[in-house]
């Protein structure tokens, strides 16, 4: 049996699994490229790039596969336009552009032929999404890692997204296994979105103990925290984490003005800058609740065959 393609727009995918855009150089050409050359939708997270390295990154990406590539920007950030421009001038695939909404690159999207997916958190942005000519949305609950626009779970916004709109609905949240996968098609999904599951992976750009957190974290390590953007975060537990619960932030020692808006309780750059690069002790390590059911290190290729053995034993369970 043969998982569903997914397709946006006028791109197609062979298997319905995107793998979700990470900042800061978490997902970078290698990983975007190898999960796009799986079959799935490789995605370069451009949000704490310079559109000159994101360009470098969506270019490798390209020489490397003639698989789907989408770049994730943030609208929050201040290079927001810049970023997408770089994105769509070296061949990117889809733009996916999450927290927060612009109206204006979905204009940039058609004229250039590319496709426009937002990641929304309710029945109103879908719609005003897709009216405003977005392929598909991907709608993220409350698990996923990473900023959160929404306090509910996926299981419980994809039946009021699925009856909003009618282009492709894509899921994220929580999703790890290929039972998930199934839980979320068989719901009314085109396709997951998963970020955790692909943080875990040899082609990740995240430092190795960026990965063994992940490796060793149980339920009760994954916490919601605070970040300037102005939303909550999901993240393992530190003694960055634990310090921020305190109220107790450390000073910004310089301001690269990186965010529209910044409440500047702490430079969320800085801190995404240590964890990636190994100091996962002051970095904020951002993860979902699957980064608990996340036991090893994988290529992604091997990730992607897991989740279609995982898959394809949940159809023909549910078969018999
Ligand atoms: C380390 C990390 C960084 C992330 N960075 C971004 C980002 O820059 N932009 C974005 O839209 N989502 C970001 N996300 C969310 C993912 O793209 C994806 O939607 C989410 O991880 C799905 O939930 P899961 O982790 O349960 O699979 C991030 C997630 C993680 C774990």
């Amino acid at each position: 049996m043969e998982m569903p393609r997914l397709v946006i727009g006028t791109r197609t995918a062979r298997l319905p699994i995107v793998q979700g855009g990470m900042a800061v150089r978490i997902s970078l050409s290698p990983l975007a490229s190898a999960v796009a050359q799986a079959g799935g939708v490789g995605v370069i997270a451009g949000s704490g790039l310079t559109p000159e390295e994101l360009g470098a990154e969506v270019r490798a990406a390209r020489a490397a596969t003639d698989g789907v590539i989408g770049v994730n920007i943030m609208v929050a950030v201040r290079i927001f336009k810049d970023l997408v421009h770089a994105a769509i001038s070296e061949g990117a695939d889809i733009i996916i552009a999450g927290a927060g909404f612009s109206r204006d690159v979905f204009g940039w999207c058609k004229d250039a032929g590319v496709e426009m997916v937002p990641i929304v958190g309710s029945a109103r942005v879908a719609r005003l999404s897709e009216k405003f000519g977005a392929s598909a949305v991907i709608v993220e609950g409350v698990d996923a890692g990473g900023h959160l626009g929404t306090d509910r779970h996926v299981d419980d916004l994809l039946p009021e997204i699925l009856d909003a709109v009618e282009i492709p609905v894509i899921a994220a949240g929580g999703i790890c296994t290929g039972a998930d996968i199934k839980r979320m098609l068989d719901a009314g999904a085109s396709g997951v979105q998963m970020g955790s599951r692909f943080v875990a992976t040899t082609e990740c750009s995240a430092a190795d103990s960026f990965k063994a957190m992940y490796v060793a974290a149980t339920d009760d390590d994954i916490v919601l925290t605070t970040s300037p953007v102005g939303l909550p975060g999901r993240a393992i537990r530190n003694p960055l984490t634990e310090r921020h619960a305190r109220g107790d932030y450390e000073r910004i020692e310089r301001c690269r003005a990186c965010l529209k808006e910044c409440g500047k309780e702490y430079c969320i750059m800085d801190a995404l800058i240590r964890s990636q690069t190994g100091d996962v002790t002051t970095g904020l390590v951002f993860a979902g609740t699957s980064a608990a059911r996340v036991h090893d290190v994988l290529p992604a290729a091997e990730v992607i065959d897991r989740l279609v053995a995982e898959w394809q034993a949940a159809e023909e369970g549910a078969a018999r």
